[in-house]
Protein backbone atom coordinates (compact mmCIF):
# COMPACT_ATOMS: atom_id res chain seq x y z
CA UNK A 1 0.00 0.00 0.00
CA UNK A 2 1.41 3.48 -0.73
CA UNK A 3 1.01 5.88 2.17
CA UNK A 4 2.04 9.56 3.30
CA UNK A 5 3.07 10.47 6.99
CA UNK A 6 2.82 14.38 7.75
CA UNK A 7 4.85 15.10 10.61
CA UNK A 8 8.31 13.47 11.05
CA UNK A 9 8.18 13.90 15.05
CA UNK A 10 8.26 10.85 17.40
CA UNK A 11 5.08 9.45 15.98
CA UNK A 12 5.16 9.46 12.97
CA UNK A 13 8.68 8.42 12.14
CA UNK A 14 8.36 5.33 14.16
CA UNK A 15 4.59 5.23 12.45
CA UNK A 16 6.73 5.96 9.02
CA UNK A 17 9.38 3.63 9.55
CA UNK A 18 7.11 0.28 10.70
CA UNK A 19 4.50 0.75 7.96
CA UNK A 20 7.49 0.79 5.26
CA UNK A 21 8.89 -2.68 7.41
CA UNK A 22 5.86 -4.63 6.43
CA UNK A 23 6.40 -4.02 2.93
CA UNK A 24 4.70 -0.58 2.90
CA UNK A 25 5.84 2.27 0.08
CA UNK A 26 6.12 5.34 2.35
CA UNK A 27 6.96 9.04 2.37
CA UNK A 28 7.38 11.50 5.35
CA UNK A 29 6.31 15.05 4.69
CA UNK A 30 7.87 17.24 7.35
CA UNK A 31 8.15 21.43 6.60
CA UNK A 32 11.24 21.43 8.39
CA UNK A 33 13.69 20.90 5.83
CA UNK A 34 16.95 20.43 7.40
CA UNK A 35 15.22 17.50 9.93
CA UNK A 36 14.20 15.92 6.27
CA UNK A 37 17.59 16.37 4.73
CA UNK A 38 19.32 14.71 7.77
CA UNK A 39 16.29 11.74 7.33
CA UNK A 40 16.73 11.26 3.79
CA UNK A 41 20.51 10.73 4.21
CA UNK A 42 20.31 7.83 6.94
CA UNK A 43 20.64 10.35 10.00
CA UNK A 44 18.00 9.71 12.70
CA UNK A 45 16.62 12.51 14.96
CA UNK A 46 15.29 11.29 17.64
CA UNK A 47 16.40 8.63 20.19
CA UNK A 48 14.39 5.06 19.94
CA UNK A 49 16.24 1.82 20.82
CA UNK A 50 15.67 -0.39 18.08
CA UNK A 51 13.88 2.38 15.79
CA UNK A 52 17.53 3.34 13.80
CA UNK A 53 18.55 -0.39 12.33
CA UNK A 54 14.74 -0.29 11.12
CA UNK A 55 14.42 3.24 9.41
CA UNK A 56 18.40 2.47 7.78
CA UNK A 57 17.25 -0.61 5.69
CA UNK A 58 13.87 0.87 4.87
CA UNK A 59 15.41 3.61 3.93
CA UNK A 60 18.10 1.99 1.90
CA UNK A 61 15.41 -0.26 0.20
CA UNK A 62 13.80 2.43 -1.14
CA UNK A 63 10.39 1.73 1.02
CA UNK A 64 10.71 4.65 3.26
CA UNK A 65 11.32 8.03 1.96
CA UNK A 66 11.10 11.96 3.14
CA UNK A 67 9.94 14.90 1.47
CA UNK A 68 9.01 18.97 2.28
CA UNK A 69 6.61 18.64 -0.71
CA UNK A 70 3.05 17.90 0.77
CA UNK A 71 1.70 17.32 -2.36
CA UNK A 72 4.35 15.41 -3.72
CA UNK A 73 4.31 13.29 -0.29
CA UNK A 74 0.55 12.47 -0.77
CA UNK A 75 -0.19 12.22 -4.21
CA UNK A 76 -0.07 8.87 -4.90
CA UNK A 77 -0.71 7.65 -1.12
CA UNK A 78 -4.01 6.12 -0.34
CA UNK A 79 -3.67 6.50 3.34
CA UNK A 80 -2.48 10.03 4.69
CA UNK A 81 -1.27 9.63 8.25
CA UNK A 82 -1.36 13.08 10.62
CA UNK A 83 1.28 12.82 12.93
CA UNK A 84 1.73 16.34 13.99
CA UNK A 85 2.27 18.07 17.12
CA UNK A 86 -0.74 19.23 19.53
CA UNK A 87 1.07 21.26 22.27
CA UNK A 88 -1.01 22.45 25.29
CA UNK A 89 -1.87 25.92 24.93
CA UNK A 90 -2.19 27.92 27.72
CA UNK A 91 -5.51 26.68 29.06
CA UNK A 92 -4.60 23.56 28.86
CA UNK A 93 -6.04 22.10 26.12
CA UNK A 94 -4.80 20.77 22.96
CA UNK A 95 -3.85 23.31 20.07
CA UNK A 96 -5.19 22.20 17.03
CA UNK A 97 -3.73 24.64 14.69
CA UNK A 98 -1.03 22.31 13.17
CA UNK A 99 -3.50 19.63 12.44
CA UNK A 100 -6.27 21.60 11.01
CA UNK A 101 -3.58 24.02 9.24
CA UNK A 102 -2.26 20.80 7.58
CA UNK A 103 -5.98 19.01 6.77
CA UNK A 104 -6.39 22.58 4.78
CA UNK A 105 -3.66 22.19 3.01
CA UNK A 106 -4.48 18.55 1.85
CA UNK A 107 -7.77 19.61 1.07
CA UNK A 108 -6.50 22.10 -1.17
CA UNK A 109 -4.17 18.94 -3.42
CA UNK A 110 -6.66 16.39 -3.43
CA UNK A 111 -7.90 15.07 -5.92
CA UNK A 112 -9.23 11.27 -5.44
CA UNK A 113 -10.20 9.24 -2.69
CA UNK A 114 -8.09 9.19 0.21
CA UNK A 115 -8.71 8.27 4.47
CA UNK A 116 -6.96 10.62 6.37
CA UNK A 117 -6.02 9.72 9.69
CA UNK A 118 -5.38 11.10 13.07
CA UNK A 119 -2.41 9.74 14.92
CA UNK A 120 -1.83 12.62 17.27
CA UNK A 121 -3.65 12.81 20.72
CA UNK A 122 -6.43 15.12 20.20
CA UNK A 123 -9.68 16.60 21.85
CA UNK A 124 -12.65 14.45 21.13
CA UNK A 125 -14.83 15.98 18.20
CA UNK A 126 -11.21 16.47 16.44
CA UNK A 127 -12.33 14.05 13.17
CA UNK A 128 -15.10 16.47 12.61
CA UNK A 129 -12.93 19.36 12.57
CA UNK A 130 -10.28 17.85 10.20
CA UNK A 131 -13.22 16.97 8.05
CA UNK A 132 -14.87 20.32 7.90
CA UNK A 133 -11.64 21.79 7.16
CA UNK A 134 -10.54 19.82 4.25
CA UNK A 135 -14.13 19.73 3.04
CA UNK A 136 -13.20 23.97 2.87
CA UNK A 137 -11.43 23.12 0.06
CA UNK A 138 -12.61 19.75 -1.61
CA UNK A 139 -15.57 18.43 -2.53
CA UNK A 140 -15.21 15.07 -3.55
CA UNK A 141 -14.90 11.95 -1.30
CA UNK A 142 -12.76 11.40 1.28
CA UNK A 143 -12.60 9.90 4.87
CA UNK A 144 -11.37 10.92 8.40
CA UNK A 145 -9.99 7.90 10.84
CA UNK A 146 -9.06 8.79 14.32
CA UNK A 147 -6.11 5.82 15.16
CA UNK A 148 -4.25 6.84 18.53
CA UNK A 149 -1.02 5.41 18.81
CA UNK A 150 0.05 3.86 22.40
CA UNK A 151 3.78 3.46 22.01
CA UNK A 152 6.14 4.08 24.60
CA UNK A 153 9.21 6.17 24.30
CA UNK A 154 12.17 3.21 24.49
CA UNK A 155 9.44 0.42 23.51
CA UNK A 156 8.00 2.25 20.83
CA UNK A 157 8.86 -0.42 18.17
CA UNK A 158 7.83 -2.95 19.95
CA UNK A 159 4.92 -1.47 20.64
CA UNK A 160 4.17 -0.96 17.25
CA UNK A 161 5.28 -3.64 15.69
CA UNK A 162 3.25 -6.09 18.61
CA UNK A 163 0.39 -3.64 19.59
CA UNK A 164 -1.97 -5.11 22.46
CA UNK A 165 -4.53 -3.57 20.58
CA UNK A 166 -5.36 -1.41 17.62
CA UNK A 167 -7.80 1.43 17.63
CA UNK A 168 -9.97 2.28 14.62
CA UNK A 169 -12.56 4.99 14.96
CA UNK A 170 -14.42 5.47 11.48
CA UNK A 171 -18.00 5.74 10.76
CA UNK A 172 -16.69 4.64 6.63
CA UNK A 173 -17.04 1.10 5.62
CA UNK A 174 -14.76 1.91 2.98
CA UNK A 175 -11.78 3.46 5.26
CA UNK A 176 -12.39 0.63 7.54
CA UNK A 177 -11.80 -1.45 5.38
CA UNK A 178 -8.26 -0.15 4.06
CA UNK A 179 -7.26 0.79 7.43
CA UNK A 180 -7.36 -3.09 8.70
CA UNK A 181 -5.85 -4.35 5.70
CA UNK A 182 -2.78 -2.08 6.75
CA UNK A 183 -2.98 -3.02 10.15
CA UNK A 184 -3.33 -6.99 9.55
CA UNK A 185 0.39 -7.89 9.44
CA UNK A 186 0.49 -6.43 13.04
CA UNK A 187 -2.29 -8.40 14.77
CA UNK A 188 -1.53 -11.54 13.30
CA UNK A 189 -0.82 -13.18 16.52
CA UNK A 190 -4.25 -12.66 17.65
CA UNK A 191 -4.48 -9.26 19.11
CA UNK A 192 -7.71 -7.10 18.40
CA UNK A 193 -8.41 -4.45 15.92
CA UNK A 194 -11.26 -2.54 17.29
CA UNK A 195 -13.46 -0.59 15.18
CA UNK A 196 -15.83 2.29 16.80
CA UNK A 197 -16.76 5.54 16.37
CA UNK A 198 -14.47 8.78 15.89
CA UNK A 199 -15.69 9.88 18.84
CA UNK A 200 -14.47 7.30 21.22
CA UNK A 201 -11.53 6.45 19.82
CA UNK A 202 -10.19 9.90 19.93
CA UNK A 203 -11.75 9.65 23.92
CA UNK A 204 -10.27 5.75 24.24
CA UNK A 205 -6.50 7.53 23.72
CA UNK A 206 -7.27 10.11 27.13
CA UNK A 207 -8.73 7.52 29.37
CA UNK A 208 -6.32 4.76 28.48
CA UNK A 209 -3.66 7.59 29.28
CA UNK A 210 -5.48 9.01 32.04
CA UNK A 211 -6.39 5.21 33.57
CA UNK A 212 -2.78 4.62 33.97
CA UNK A 213 -1.49 8.30 35.70
CA UNK A 214 -4.44 7.23 38.10
CA UNK A 215 -2.82 4.52 38.91
CA UNK A 216 0.49 6.00 39.60
CA UNK A 217 -0.51 8.72 42.17
CA UNK A 218 -2.57 6.34 43.16
CA UNK A 219 0.44 3.92 44.19
CA UNK A 220 2.46 6.98 45.01
CA UNK A 221 -0.63 7.83 47.71
CA UNK A 222 0.29 4.20 49.19
CA UNK A 223 3.37 4.77 49.41
CA UNK A 224 3.08 8.27 51.50
CA UNK A 225 0.59 5.88 53.74
CA UNK A 226 3.29 2.82 53.84
CA UNK A 227 6.13 5.51 54.93
CA UNK A 228 3.74 6.79 57.91
CA UNK A 229 2.15 3.64 58.77
CA UNK A 230 5.67 1.48 58.76
CA UNK A 231 4.42 -0.49 55.56
CA UNK A 232 6.68 -1.62 52.55
CA UNK A 233 5.07 0.01 49.50
CA UNK A 234 7.00 -3.27 47.98
CA UNK A 235 4.93 -5.31 49.67
CA UNK A 236 1.57 -4.13 49.09
CA UNK A 237 2.42 -3.56 45.62
CA UNK A 238 2.95 -7.36 45.36
CA UNK A 239 0.41 -8.20 47.43
CA UNK A 240 -2.65 -6.61 45.02
CA UNK A 241 -1.15 -6.50 41.73
CA UNK A 242 -0.95 -10.43 41.74
CA UNK A 243 -4.81 -9.82 41.33
CA UNK A 244 -5.73 -10.12 37.70
CA UNK A 245 -8.43 -7.21 38.27
CA UNK A 246 -5.43 -4.77 39.24
CA UNK A 247 -2.87 -6.19 37.14
CA UNK A 248 0.96 -5.71 38.04
CA UNK A 249 2.03 -3.46 35.99
CA UNK A 250 2.22 0.34 36.62
CA UNK A 251 1.92 0.06 40.31
CA UNK A 252 5.78 1.38 40.95
CA UNK A 253 5.73 4.04 42.87
CA UNK A 254 8.21 6.77 42.51
CA UNK A 255 8.95 10.43 41.52
CA UNK A 256 6.00 11.48 39.92
CA UNK A 257 4.65 10.21 36.21
CA UNK A 258 6.22 13.06 33.42
CA UNK A 259 7.53 12.94 30.00
CA UNK A 260 5.14 14.02 26.73
CA UNK A 261 1.85 12.37 27.22
CA UNK A 262 0.80 11.53 30.53
CA UNK A 263 1.03 15.23 32.45
CA UNK A 264 -0.52 16.85 28.88
CA UNK A 265 -3.35 14.44 28.42
CA UNK A 266 -4.27 14.06 31.94
CA UNK A 267 -4.87 17.94 32.06
CA UNK A 268 -6.48 17.93 28.36
CA UNK A 269 -8.87 15.91 29.91
CA UNK A 270 -9.68 17.49 32.73
CA UNK A 271 -9.91 20.62 30.15
CA UNK A 272 -12.57 18.93 27.70
CA UNK A 273 -14.70 17.63 30.71
CA UNK A 274 -14.89 21.38 32.12
CA UNK A 275 -16.31 22.29 28.49
CA UNK A 276 -18.90 19.98 28.49
CA UNK A 277 -19.55 21.08 32.09
CA UNK A 278 -18.65 17.83 33.98
CA UNK A 279 -15.90 18.08 37.16
CA UNK A 280 -13.49 15.17 36.59
CA UNK A 281 -13.01 14.92 40.24
CA UNK A 282 -10.30 11.97 40.05
CA UNK A 283 -7.98 13.59 37.42
CA UNK A 284 -7.82 16.77 39.39
CA UNK A 285 -6.42 14.11 42.75
CA UNK A 286 -4.24 12.83 39.81
CA UNK A 287 -2.30 15.94 38.73
CA UNK A 288 -2.18 17.31 42.17
CA UNK A 289 -0.65 14.28 43.84
CA UNK A 290 1.81 14.03 40.76
CA UNK A 291 3.27 17.84 41.34
CA UNK A 292 3.81 17.00 44.76
CA UNK A 293 5.39 13.34 44.24
CA UNK A 294 8.50 15.30 42.27
CA UNK A 295 9.08 16.51 45.24
CA UNK A 296 8.74 14.14 47.56
CA UNK A 297 12.90 13.16 47.89
CA UNK A 298 13.68 16.75 49.49
CA UNK A 299 11.96 16.92 52.86
CA UNK A 300 14.15 13.86 53.29
CA UNK A 301 17.27 15.37 52.14
CA UNK A 302 16.39 18.12 54.24
CA UNK A 303 16.00 16.52 56.95
CA UNK A 304 19.14 14.29 56.52
CA UNK A 305 21.28 17.95 56.00
CA UNK A 306 19.36 19.64 59.56
CA UNK A 307 17.79 21.98 56.99
CA UNK A 308 19.94 23.23 55.45
CA UNK A 309 21.01 22.70 51.84
CA UNK A 310 23.34 25.72 51.64
CA UNK A 311 26.79 24.83 49.80
CA UNK A 312 26.09 21.45 50.21
CA UNK A 313 26.92 19.47 46.67
CA UNK A 314 24.91 16.67 44.94
CA UNK A 315 25.08 14.14 42.79
CA UNK A 316 21.99 13.22 41.07
CA UNK A 317 22.12 9.74 39.21
CA UNK A 318 19.26 10.00 36.05
CA UNK A 319 17.92 13.44 34.16
CA UNK A 320 15.21 11.51 31.76
CA UNK A 321 11.54 11.15 32.68
CA UNK A 322 12.13 7.49 32.57
CA UNK A 323 14.79 4.70 31.91
CA UNK A 324 15.73 4.54 28.01
CA UNK A 325 15.05 7.99 26.50
CA UNK A 326 16.70 11.16 26.59
CA UNK A 327 13.49 12.86 26.85
CA UNK A 328 13.63 15.25 29.77
CA UNK A 329 10.13 17.07 29.20
CA UNK A 330 8.47 17.11 33.07
CA UNK A 331 11.04 15.34 34.35
CA UNK A 332 10.88 14.76 38.08
CA UNK A 333 15.04 15.59 37.90
CA UNK A 334 14.34 18.91 36.98
CA UNK A 335 12.13 19.93 39.35
CA UNK A 336 14.48 18.33 42.07
CA UNK A 337 17.29 20.45 40.31
CA UNK A 338 15.84 24.14 40.48
CA UNK A 339 14.68 23.08 44.84
CA UNK A 340 18.45 22.37 45.32
CA UNK A 341 19.79 25.13 43.49
CA UNK A 342 17.03 27.49 44.92
CA UNK A 343 18.11 25.99 48.50
CA UNK A 344 22.17 26.79 48.09
CA UNK A 345 23.31 23.52 47.01
CA UNK A 346 24.97 22.49 43.65
CA UNK A 347 24.65 19.77 41.69
CA UNK A 348 26.87 17.58 39.12
CA UNK A 349 24.65 15.11 37.19
CA UNK A 350 24.96 11.85 35.07
CA UNK A 351 22.73 10.23 32.86
CA UNK A 352 23.16 7.90 29.87
CA UNK A 353 21.12 9.86 27.48
CA UNK A 354 19.70 12.99 28.08
CA UNK A 355 22.74 15.34 29.16
CA UNK A 356 22.80 16.71 26.37
CA UNK A 357 18.96 18.22 26.36
CA UNK A 358 19.53 19.40 29.57
CA UNK A 359 22.60 21.01 29.05
CA UNK A 360 20.29 22.53 25.86
CA UNK A 361 17.49 23.51 28.67
CA UNK A 362 19.44 24.74 31.91
CA UNK A 363 23.04 24.81 30.49
CA UNK A 364 25.67 25.15 33.14
CA UNK A 365 23.67 26.08 35.94
CA UNK A 366 24.50 22.31 37.08
CA UNK A 367 27.79 20.10 35.98
CA UNK A 368 27.60 17.24 34.01
CA UNK A 369 29.95 13.99 34.79
CA UNK A 370 31.50 12.16 32.49
CA UNK A 371 29.86 8.58 34.27
CA UNK A 372 28.24 8.10 37.09
CA UNK A 373 30.81 7.65 39.05
CA UNK A 374 32.62 10.87 38.12
CA UNK A 375 29.21 12.63 40.06
CA UNK A 376 30.15 11.31 43.19
CA UNK A 377 33.32 12.91 43.86
CA UNK A 378 33.29 15.27 46.60
CA UNK A 379 29.49 15.31 46.16
CA UNK A 380 27.82 15.04 50.05
CA UNK A 381 25.30 12.68 48.82
CA UNK A 382 23.29 11.24 45.96
CA UNK A 383 19.56 11.44 44.57
CA UNK A 384 18.76 9.21 41.84
CA UNK A 385 15.96 10.43 39.67
CA UNK A 386 15.59 7.99 36.88
CA UNK A 387 15.86 4.11 37.26
CA UNK A 388 18.66 3.44 34.09
CA UNK A 389 20.28 -0.25 34.60
CA UNK A 390 23.36 0.62 35.22
CA UNK A 391 22.22 2.12 38.32
CA UNK A 392 20.74 -0.73 39.59
CA UNK A 393 23.89 -2.46 40.57
CA UNK A 394 26.15 -0.23 41.44
CA UNK A 395 29.83 -0.33 42.78
CA UNK A 396 28.93 0.38 46.46
CA UNK A 397 32.59 0.26 47.32
CA UNK A 398 33.35 3.38 44.84
CA UNK A 399 29.81 5.37 46.03
CA UNK A 400 31.47 5.02 49.92
CA UNK A 401 34.69 6.30 48.90
CA UNK A 402 33.34 9.44 46.71
CA UNK A 403 30.84 10.38 48.87
CA UNK A 404 31.27 12.89 51.78
CA UNK A 405 28.65 10.90 53.83
CA UNK A 406 27.07 8.04 53.17
CA UNK A 407 23.38 9.11 52.05
CA UNK A 408 21.31 7.50 49.21
CA UNK A 409 18.32 9.20 48.10
CA UNK A 410 16.57 7.19 45.77
CA UNK A 411 13.47 8.26 44.11
CA UNK A 412 12.74 4.71 42.22
CA UNK A 413 13.33 2.08 44.66
CA UNK A 414 16.47 0.54 43.11
CA UNK A 415 17.97 -1.23 46.21
CA UNK A 416 17.20 -3.59 48.42
CA UNK A 417 16.61 -1.75 51.86
CA UNK A 418 18.34 -4.61 54.00
CA UNK A 419 21.02 -4.75 51.56
CA UNK A 420 21.92 -1.10 51.93
CA UNK A 421 21.55 -0.95 55.63
CA UNK A 422 24.06 -3.83 55.86
CA UNK A 423 26.31 -1.28 53.51
CA UNK A 424 25.74 1.11 56.49
CA UNK A 425 24.45 3.55 54.23
CA UNK A 426 21.58 6.45 55.19
CA UNK A 427 18.97 5.07 52.41
CA UNK A 428 15.76 6.73 52.10
CA UNK A 429 13.30 5.78 49.34
CA UNK A 430 9.54 5.67 48.55
CA UNK A 431 7.02 4.24 50.39
CA UNK A 432 9.91 1.93 52.44
CA UNK A 433 11.38 1.92 55.66
CA UNK A 434 14.40 4.41 56.38
CA UNK A 435 17.59 3.14 56.83
CA UNK A 436 19.08 6.35 59.19
CA UNK A 437 22.92 7.00 59.88
CA UNK A 438 23.91 10.17 61.22
CA UNK A 439 25.02 12.68 59.06
CA UNK A 440 28.51 13.42 60.18
C1 LIG B 1 2.91 6.72 27.84
C2 LIG B 1 1.95 5.55 27.57
O1 LIG B 1 2.41 4.38 28.22
C3 LIG B 1 1.79 5.33 26.07
O2 LIG B 1 0.86 4.29 25.85
C4 LIG B 1 1.30 6.63 25.45
O3 LIG B 1 1.09 6.50 24.09
C5 LIG B 1 2.27 7.76 25.76
O4 LIG B 1 2.45 7.87 27.18
P1 LIG B 1 5.54 7.11 27.90
O5 LIG B 1 5.24 8.53 28.25
O6 LIG B 1 6.57 6.84 26.87
O7 LIG B 1 4.21 6.37 27.39
O8 LIG B 1 6.01 6.40 29.24
P2 LIG B 1 5.59 5.22 30.22
O9 LIG B 1 6.57 4.14 30.13
O10 LIG B 1 4.17 4.85 30.06
O11 LIG B 1 5.80 5.96 31.63
C6 LIG B 1 5.13 7.18 31.92
C7 LIG B 1 5.54 7.74 33.25
O12 LIG B 1 5.02 6.98 34.32
C8 LIG B 1 7.05 7.80 33.50
O13 LIG B 1 7.35 9.05 34.10
C9 LIG B 1 7.31 6.68 34.47
O14 LIG B 1 8.42 6.92 35.30
C10 LIG B 1 6.02 6.68 35.26
N1 LIG B 1 5.70 5.38 35.86
C11 LIG B 1 5.39 4.31 35.07
C12 LIG B 1 5.68 5.25 37.25
O15 LIG B 1 5.97 6.19 37.99
N2 LIG B 1 5.34 4.03 37.78
C13 LIG B 1 5.02 2.96 37.02
O16 LIG B 1 4.72 1.91 37.60
C14 LIG B 1 5.05 3.10 35.62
Amino acid sequence: MKIAVVGTGYVGLVTGTCFAETGNDVTCVDIDRRKVEKLANGEITIYEPGLEKLFLRNLKEGRLNFTTDLEAGIKDASIVFLALPTPPGEDGSADLKYVLGVAEDIGKLLTDYKVLVDKSTVPVGTAEKVHAAVAKNYTGEFDIVSNPEFLREGVAVDDFMKPDRVVIGTSSERARKLMGELYSPFVRSGNPVIYMDERSAELTKYAANSFLATKISFMNEIAQLCEKLGADVDMVRLGIGSDDRIGKRFLFPGIGYGGSCFPKDVQALVKSSREVAYDFQILNAVMDVNEKQKLHLLPKVRRYFKDDLKGKHFALWGLAFKPNTDDIREAPALYIIEELLAAGATVTAFDPEAMKNVRQAIGDRINYAENQYDALKGADALIIATEWNEFRTPDFLKIVTSLKNKAIFDGRNLFDVAAIAELGFHYESIGRKAVTQHNK
